[in-house]
């Protein structure tokens, strides 16, 4: 498969066209930012690590029957995906304090909810991504009052799926990060990445952070982190 044109450079992907116009491939980076891209640095071999990551829990969450944009992993750090309207939301759904949530709230790290907690971001990193709410994104008209429905319940069911498939290997889902888009007929469809840098993953017995906060807390062993993850999803 081959990559056309670069169509898009992110702060830890590049999104290239394809010979088939429906379809886009996702190269990972090793890069890592945090703090609005304040802070940044290079982890080796953490784009394949993610990939690998994030292909395998995709194709899981299709089992359940959500439409994903993933196609086909290509290589170690590229996946064929498909070429999707982004609704310009990141969702994230919070099942135990931690975080901006921690912080905001004043509630201890750690603190376990009786139900997951859904949040809305709005992507845009020159204004910070900022919070908002329903009432935002349907009158903004981000996505239409069903199209947020369909997000939110999918956001939901993935993580209730997720939180009882991490829990069997050790791992708690303490909040993860979620984005969608739009195919060519108006379907919704999980787009993005599930990885350590978009969810929150504690170890169940030790409490060890095994995701992004190890770059932003400047704690050392980032990479082996991802890889424990890599290694309890898959076995290598
Ligand atoms: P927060 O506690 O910093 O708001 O982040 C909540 C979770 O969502 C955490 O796992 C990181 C993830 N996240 C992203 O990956 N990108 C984002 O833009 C946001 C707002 C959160």
């Amino acid at each position: 498969m081959q990559k056309l044109d670069l169509l898009y450079e992110g702060r830890t992907k590049r999104i290239f066209a394809s010979e088939n116009p429906d379809e886009i491939i996702i190269a990972f980076l090793d890069n890592t930012t945090a703090y609005r891209g304040l802070k940044k640095s290079f982890i080796p071999g953490k784009g394949a690590v993610n990939n690998r990551i994030s292909n395998h829990l995709m194709r899981k969450i299709a089992g359940l029957g959500i439409p994903t944009h993933f196609i086909k992993e290509i290589n170690d750090h590229e996946t064929c995906v498909v070429k999707a309207d982004i609704i310009p939301i990141a969702v994230v759904v919070r099942n135990i304090a931690a975080g901006s949530l921690a912080e905001r709230l004043g509630l201890p790290e750690g603190m376990a909810f009786d139900k997951p907690i859904i949040e809305y971001y709005y992507k845009d990193a020159s204004l910070g991504n900022p919070m908002i709410n329903e009432y935002h994104i349907t009158t903004l008209a981000w996505a239409t009052e069903e199209e947020l429905k369909t997000v939110a319940d999918y956001s939901l069911r993935v993580n209730m799926f997720l939180s009882a498939y991490l829990i069997d290997l050790g791992i708690a889902l303490i909040d993860l990060k979620l984005e969608f888009g739009k195919n060519k007929h108006g379907d919704i469809l999980l787009a993005d990445e599930i990885s350590p840098d978009s969810c929150r993953l504690w170890d169940t017995k030790t409490h060890e952070r095994l995701d992004k906060d190890r770059f932003r807390l400047d704690l050392d062993d980032v990479e082996d982190a991802y890889r424990e993850i890599l290694r309890r999803l898959l076995g290598n």
